[in-house]
């Protein structure tokens, strides 16, 4: 580049180039990419004419590196302008993005609440647990012996009938009742025994108060000199404690083939008081559970002598009790978890 004059005309077109283009940038991001293609030193614009440099005539190249320079630092200095401004918009923009308004109501996290049925469980553990009761688990899964025979209902029983019973084979079934606990835990135990035992129980049958699948709470004590009156005494504190100081129990006579004699236990209706309302059927009473003297056949059966021990046995329905505590008129609203029922159920 012999001439300085082409230098100059190349160098006014790159400034007008740049002039106009720099109207069409848009962010710093730009500035930063259009930059390289003026400066960079083998593709930049202005970048390039430096590199030619060393090809310009000793005499001529102080003042071709000057005019070069001039645009190179007018250049830098309107790229470094509007990189500035960019920038500064840009971080205005990402401010006001991710602005916090602490003045918002916070996001009200769910709280979950025990099941109404673990409630009632919980809290007839409490209570058994506070009079000295272990707690024995059996198996959901049981033999024809321990959930019939050796409850003193044997093959051709009528009482078997009682219970519609799914059976899994000839010899295993699903349980009907807890009370297939209790023969465990007398084979294994000698007395004084003291258990509850918690648990599922199933049977083929399907309404309104009954479903396939339940929970039961079995209760077996067995020591000398147990009566029947230790029964009453010990269910009227259990009473007491899940529906109110002023409740109390009646026992009417029932038909249980492992107890004898056996009853069925009533409380006096919480809700009118005895007066009679439509949840005691206009009664004054609700029945709550089966009870009764454990059979001397029974004791007999898992090697206990009926002549020096007795005991007696009770069987609690956790979603009777649950139903009847918080005034819940269809079992299956215990087993659909609708949060609209569950929500109203608070201990
Ligand atoms: N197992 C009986 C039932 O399911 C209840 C019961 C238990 C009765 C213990 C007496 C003694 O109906």
């Amino acid at each position: 580049m012999a001439d300085l004059n082409e230098l100059s005309e190349k160098l006014s077109a790159i400034k007008s180039e740049i002039r106009s283009e720099l109207d069409r940038l848009g962010s710093s991001k730009s500035v930063f990419e259009y930059k390289k293609t003026i400066f960079d030193s083998k593709t930049g614009k202005v970048g390039s004419l430096m590199r030619e440099m060393g090809k310009i005539p000793a005499e001529l190249r102080a003042e071709y590196g000057k005019k070069v320079n001039e645009v190179k630092t007018w250049a830098q200095g309107l790229f470094d302008e509007m990189d500035e401004k960019f920038k500064r918009e840009e971080m205005r923009l990402r401010y006001e993005a991710e602005k916090i308004d602490v003045t918002m109501p916070a996001k009200m996290h769910k709280q979950g609440y025990l099941h109404p049925n673990t409630l009632i469980r919980e809290q007839i553990v409490d209570i058994f647990g506070s009079m000295g009761f272990q707690i024995y688990e059996g198996t959901e899964i049981e033999t024809d012996y321990y959930n019939f025979t050796a409850l003193n209902t044997p093959d051709d029983h009528p009482a078997r009938d009682m219970q519609d019973t799914f059976y899994l084979s000839d010899k295993f079934l699903l349980r009907t009742q807890t009370s297939a606990g209790q023969i465990h835990v007398m084979e294994k135990q000698s007395p004084p025994i003291k258990i509850i035992s918690p648990g599922k129980v199933f049977r083929s049958d399907d309404d309104a108060t009954h479903s396939p699948m339940f929970s039961q709470m079995e209760g077996l004590v067995v020591d000398k000199g147990i009566t029947l009156c230790d029964l009453k005494g010990m269910l009227d504190v259990f009473v007491k404690k899940i529906f109110g100081e002023d409740v109390s129990t009646r026992l009417r006579p029932s038909y249980f083939p492992f107890t004898e004699p056996s009853v069925e236990v009533d409380v006096s209706c919480f809700q009118c008081h005895g007066r009679g309302c439509k949840l005691c059927k206009g009664t004054g009473w609700i029945e709550v559970l089966g009870a009764g003297v454990v059979n001397s056949k029974v004791l007999k059966g898992c090697g206990i002598d009926p002549d020096e021990y007795s005991g007696f046995a009770f069987g609690i329905g956790i979603e009777r009790i649950a139903m009847l505590k918080y005034g819940i008129n269809n079992i299956k609203l215990l087993f659909e978890s609708d949060l609209r029922v569950l929500e109203q159920i608070r201990e």
